[in-house]
């Protein structure tokens, strides 16, 4: 019985430590750099690549949840919508919020 309490103890252990590497790879600028973002809207979303590419840094985080949402859902499209497209399938909807908070809290 004891050892089997050990066993449960041990393996929440486990489970709490796994919890916590994956926040910590939530950092924000970590994600940005790792999901390629940098690639196309350039360092902290203010120097995007391409004149029709939009500037990210300092836009309301609830916009920039939207249309990350929209645009990895497939409602916004336009000429340059699929470029983006292509990546936001490995954007979990957590990494979203957590890039939309980030983005949002940088100086335009
Ligand atoms: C291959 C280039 C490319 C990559 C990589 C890319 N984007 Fe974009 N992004 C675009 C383009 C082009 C648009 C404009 C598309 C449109 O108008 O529908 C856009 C639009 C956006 C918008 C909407 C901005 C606005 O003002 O409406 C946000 C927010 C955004 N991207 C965030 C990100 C984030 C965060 C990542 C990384 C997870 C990322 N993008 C990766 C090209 C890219």
């Amino acid at each position: 019985m004891i050892s089997q309490t050990r066993m449960i103890s041990a393996t929440l252990f486990v489970a709490l430590l796994m919890i916590s590497v994956s926040v910590l790879a939530m950092d924000p600028a970590t994600l940005y750099h790792e999901r390629t973002c940098i690639a196309c809207h350039g360092a902290e979303g203010k120097q995007p690549v391409m004149e029709e590419y939009p500037k990210l840094a300092g836009q309301a985080e609830a916009y920039l949840l939207t249309q990350m949402k929209d645009i990895k859902n497939g409602y916004r499209t336009n000429a340059h919508s699929v470029a983006m497209q292509n990546v936001m399938h490995l954007v979990s909807d957590e990494e979203i919020a957590v890039l939309a908070k980030w983005l949002s809290s940088l100086p335009e």
